[in-house]
């Protein structure tokens, strides 16, 4: 930094004087004609933009992603073209139902969402550090999101509002086992898997599609905090989880995720036992098992929170060549979702801000709207199709291949015949004796202020789960599991 700038206004004009108001008199009024005193107060009553509805605390940092195995056979993904090639990345982590300057030790699910900037265009895979989520059907997001934000009441945070929610919607159960086992409160966001969660698909030079599930395992591996330890460190050091990847970054520890990939064909997703697309579900790894890919490496901080971490926008609808979406109709409700909350949450041009940019070539018809400051086009033609040569125009070869769909139009209720209950219950299963007392010993203490009716009403989810589930949990809240439904 040189240290002769001179402070001038937004407007580039030398300020003269910064530390004393235009005043009537030295002991006088001010002057309203200070107009850099108005601007500086102006521009303060700004500064904030709307948070984020969900995953509003967060940390981002940038890295690498570097290719490990050749899936040229499944996609034609440039970010995957050769072994060895590398395509910048950011990558923001969060938490979920906290506000901007909430705790980061909360029990919740984190977010991990990854922008590729790849050769062609911008890939974002928005995910979790769970492999699965509560819902399956996006016009349930809503309220189910109200359930984990306040009551509108008492301004609290409402176990009753969650309890009696997820218990009617027993779809949640696989995911409320996850989130109240031991992984439900990692030891900050080195330390913990991230995950694509819905199916995607894959598409290759031959035009072929194949399904698949992203993976992404933490190298440092899984570390988690102790209930008792997430409370004291949510009032000592709200910021844990900020502070330890930016001081790891800092110190020249990058963290780096492997990233896996499940892949299951058109044919074998035809004969799958349960709907591949349902995000409540996860794939067999005996079945599917993973596969590397490559290594994504965060190396570099941002040097501003605000212009790269508050105003990056990850949306679901960013897919490149090669990579494609899936009939997850959690998914498509997500293609709408994300974009337009950035239109609302930073503007119509939040594609044009560095953090958001892509880093190849980019050109589109799109002109004007707020905050427009690239040009906007310029001179050239703002309408397609046009006469003009060296004009942007669609390009064919990026066609994805047909999907067959079949069915009448209407809205089909996914609750009748459903197995809800056999993935939570054979992750319970897959726990010892420690962490089954430690997952149910989590949910008895969550479920105590709950009232009887939905206490019971959930026992009877558990225990369809697995009995041991259902009974322990009930005995912790002090109910004979004789009397569950
Ligand atoms: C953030 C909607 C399901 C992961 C958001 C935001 C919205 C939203 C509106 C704020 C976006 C912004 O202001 O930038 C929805 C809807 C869903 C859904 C409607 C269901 C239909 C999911 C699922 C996952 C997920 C299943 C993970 C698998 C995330 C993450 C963020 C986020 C990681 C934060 C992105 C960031 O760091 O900026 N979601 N969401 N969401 N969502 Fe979802």
């Amino acid at each position: 930094m040189t240290d002769n700038k001179i402070l001038t206004t937004a407007g580039g004009s030398p300020v003269a004087d910064n530390q004393n108001s235009r005043t009537a008199g030295a002991r006088g009024p001010l002057l309203l004609d200070d107009f850099h005193l108005v601007e500086k107060l102006a521009h303060f009553n700004r500064e904030v933009i709307p948070e984020r509805r969900v995953h509003a605390k967060g940390s981002g940092a940038y890295g690498t992603f570097t290719v490990t195995q050749d899936i040229s056979r499944y996609s034609r993904a440039k970010v995957f073209e050769s072994v060895g090639k590398q395509t910048p990345v950011f990558l923001r982590f969060s938490t979920v139902g906290g506000e901007r300057g909430s705790a980061d030790t909360e029990r919740d699910p984190r977010g991990f969402a990854v922008k590729f900037y790849t050769d062609e265009g911008n890939w974002d895979v928005v995910g979790n550090n769970t492999p699965v989520f509560f819902i399956r059907d996006p016009l349930k997001f809503p309220d189910f999101i109200h359930t984990q934000k306040r009551d509108p009441h008492t301004n609290l945070k409402s176990p009753q509002m969650m309890w009696d929610f997820w218990s009617h919607s027993p779809e949640a159960l696989h995911q409320i086992t996850t989130l109240f086992s031991d992984r439900g409160i990692p030891d900050g966001y080195r330390h913990m898997h991230g995950f694509g969660s819905h199916t995607f698909s894959l598409v290759n030079a031959a035009g072929e599609r194949h399904w698949v599930k992203f993976h992404f395992k933490s190298v440092q591996g899984i570390r988690n905090l102790a209930p008792a330890d997430a409370a004291r460190l949510a009032g000592t050091d709200p910021d844990y989880a900020q502070r330890d990847l930016f001081a790891a970054i800092e110190r020249g520890e990058c963290p780096q995720w492997r990233l896996c990939i499940q892949v299951m064909s058109e044919a074998q997703a035809a004969q799958h036992p349960d709907n591949p697309f349902d995000v409540t579900k996860t794939w067999s790894q005996k079945q599917y098992p993973l596969m590397e890919v490559g290594v994504l490496e965060l190396n570099r901080n941002p040097t501003n929170y605000f212009a790269e971490v508050e105003q990056a926008a990850f949306a679901p609808s960013n897919v490149v060549p090669g990579i494609g979406l899936s009939p997850d109709r959690m998914l498509q409700g997500r293609v709408f979702a994300y974009a337009d909350a950035h239109r609302y949450r930073v503007g119509t041009n939040h594609q044009q801000l560095p953090v958001n940019a892509p880093r190849c070539p980019y050109h589109n018809y799109q002109r004007d709207g707020a905050m427009r400051f690239d040009g906007n086009g310029g001179s050239a033609p703002n309408y397609e199709p046009n006469s003009y040569s060296g004009a942007p125009k669609q390009a064919p070869q990026y066609a994805e291949p047909a999907l067959a769909l079949s069915g009448a139009a209407d809205r089909y209720d996914h609750r009748t015949d459903e197995d809800y209950y056999s993935y939570a219950g054979a992750l319970f299963r897959l726990m010892d004796t420690d962490q089954k007392a430690l997952l149910i010993g989590n949910i008895v203490a969550a479920m105590g202020p709950v009232t009887r009716d939905v206490q019971l009403r959930q026992l009877g989810h558990f225990i369809k789960a697995d009995p041991a589930y259902g009974e322990g949990v009930a005995r912790g809240l002090g109910i004979d599991p004789s009397v569950i439904g």
